[in-house]
């Protein structure tokens, strides 16, 4: 399997035909530590350490990720918490080995159905104003409907080239009908029931660099939050970023609660 590396840089050599993630187009510049669940995990790239994908702290041991961000195991990789700045060094940062990784075993490379993810922390974080837990929606639960205003935030690129931004961004974007995301000349079969699609138009005229606000490469693994509560992890690269019939692909968690619940060890009979 090729790594990470190559493939990012194979498709920035292509124009970001393949991206590794999702990261934020358009969009603003977070409150610091105003996302206290916000994880950044990282890999080391020769004697220093890269952004690579997003997560959420969802229990005192656990982050919720993608599985395609670490495809083939944690490989050494960190979990660092109360990040607002990659690159300073801030003293909310609170850094993790990966004790373990729970990749969801039906997740499919095609078209990243079930790509979502669990990894346990080498030990209980510290809480702190900048570093809390979220709540993710349960089976049962209210997903956002079609054109409700959902939430998401990263560190992944600013633009399709690749420039990615030190501290935290998060943009409003808008659910799109499923049966649209379904069609042919959006994502066609490869968009699946375990999936949201979300966008936001720029009102036109668009004083932004961008017409589109979605998500881009580099914060795959992120939160979609609707009403304050995780509904969503951001998961489909294999697109540019900001394309009209190309919104940003979400992981349905509340498909997933017996999962969840049977790994971290919440079932009672588990
Ligand atoms: C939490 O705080 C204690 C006491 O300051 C420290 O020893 C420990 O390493 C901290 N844990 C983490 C995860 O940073």
């Amino acid at each position: 399997m090729l790594s990470e590396k190559t493939l990012v840089s194979v498709g920035l050599f292509v124009a970001g035909f393949f991206s590794l993630g999702e990261g934020i187009i358009g969009g603003r510049e977070a409150a610091a530590h105003s996302r206290p669940y916000m994880a950044s995990i990282q890999v080391a790239e020769g004697d220093r350490v890269k952004h690579e994908c997003g997560g959420f702290v969802v229990a005192d041991q656990w982050v919720m990720t993608a599985v395609h961000c670490l495809p083939t195991g944690a490989n050494g990789r960190k979990v660092v918490l109360g990040v607002h700045s990659l690159s300073l060094g801030e003293d909310t940062k609170q850094t993790f080995d990966i004790l373990e990784l729970h990749n969801h075993p039906e997740f499919n490379p095609d078209n990243y159905d079930n790509d979502i993810a669990l990894i346990k922390l080498d030990r209980p974080f510290n809480a702190s104003e900048a570093v809390k837990v979220v709540a993710f929606l349960r089976a049962g639960g209210v997903n956002p409907d079609t054109d409700a205003e959902v939430e998401t935030a990263g560190w992944g690129s600013l633009d399709n080239l690749g420039s990615r931004p030190d501290t935290l961004k998060e943009a409003v974007i808008q659910v799109v009908r499923s049966t649209r995301c379904q069609r042919s000349d959006y994502f066609g079969k490869k968009f699946t029931d375990n999936m949201i699609c979300a966008h936001k138009l720029c009102p036109d005229p668009c004083d932004r660099p961008h017409k589109m606000e979605d998500s881009c490469d580099g914060d795959s693994g992120g939160p979609l939050l609707y009403n304050g509560v995780v509904v969503g992890i951001t998961s489909n690269g294999g697109k540019k970023c900001g394309q009209i019939k190309k919104p940003g692909i979400y992981t349905i968690i509340s498909h997933y609660t017996e999962w969840l619940d049977g790994i971290m060890g919440l079932r009672p009979d588990a």
